[in-house]
């Protein structure tokens, strides 16, 4: 089933899930350096910052006084309408576009049912030797402390749920915060995509993973010189 955001599913407590910010910042012009970016801007004219794409960002809230052509606003405006779905010879189905893209542009967020971490074991468990496999598991590093998202959009999702990975890929996975403590995971063109061209993204996590690679026994179809020539092993 088809959902804009993403819903709670097993093991998260709905109302945290639910739970929302009830500050926001008190800017009136421009958002910089202020409490919602934490330090410089995340967006230069609606792209986003480089040193951003490791996460986390907070966008502007409904509590915020700023207005809505805040730079501090994009995801929440919606993905790309360029995006479409196809078939692809050897990996399935794929997320391609049909404009141009540039470095830095938000494509759309990877929805689904967030479910815990002991939910995630046992989905990617018993989906084991079925063919696909959509559940992503994202560690966010946060002073001492770890904070994994899972999102499955197996039963409920959207068309992030078609991007296939690259071991080159052209664009990063971000969390960005908005109305509350469970991230949006967010695609961002890590360079240039052109029209007609296949949108990727590393399973392992690109800025947010670990050096280490650990690799499944599904063998990668990404097609790049680098390919490490397995899927990325899903860290749970
Ligand atoms: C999130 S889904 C991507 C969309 C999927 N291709 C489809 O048809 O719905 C992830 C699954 O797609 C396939 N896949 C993604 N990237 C691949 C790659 N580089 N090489 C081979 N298969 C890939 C794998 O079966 C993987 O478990
Ligand atoms: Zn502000
Ligand atoms: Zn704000
Ligand atoms: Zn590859």
């Amino acid at each position: 089933m088809y959902v804009v955001n993403n819903i709670p599913g097993p093991g998260i407590d709905v109302a945290d899930f639910e739970a929302e910010y009830s500050v926001g910042c008190s800017c009136v012009e421009k958002c910089s350096n202020c409490s919602c970016t934490r330090g410089p801007d995340n967006y230069i004219n609606a792209r986003i910052v480089d040193e951003k794409l490791a996460g986390p960002v907070f966008e502007c809230n409904a509590y915020c006084t700023c207005g809505p052509n805040c730079g501090n606003r994009l995801v929440q405006n919606g993905p790309l309408s360029c995006l479409t779905v196809r078939q692809h010879p050897d990996k399935g189905l794929g997320l391609f576009t049909t404009k141009l893209i540039k470095k830095g542009q938000f494509i759309c967020e990877y929805a689904g049912e967030v479910i815990g971490l002991e939910e995630a074991r046992r989905r990617v468990e018993a989906n084991k030797h079925k063919a696909m496999n959509y559940v992503l598991v994202v560690s966010e590093h946060v002073g001492d402390r770890a904070i994994a998202t899972c999102i499955d959009p197996t039963y409920f999702g959207n068309i992030g749920r078609y991007a296939n990975h690259s071991c080159w890929p052209n664009s990063s996975l971000v969390p960005i915060r908005i109305e509350g403590i469970v991230p949006r995971l967010c695609l961002f063109a890590s360079r240039d995509i052109e029209n007609e061209e296949e949108v990727t993204f590393d399973y392992a996590g690109g800025a947010m993973a670990n050096s280490v690679h650990y690799l499944s026994d599904t063998p990668c179809l990404c097609g790049s010189s680098n390919c490490f020539r397995y899927l990325p092993h899903n860290q749970i």
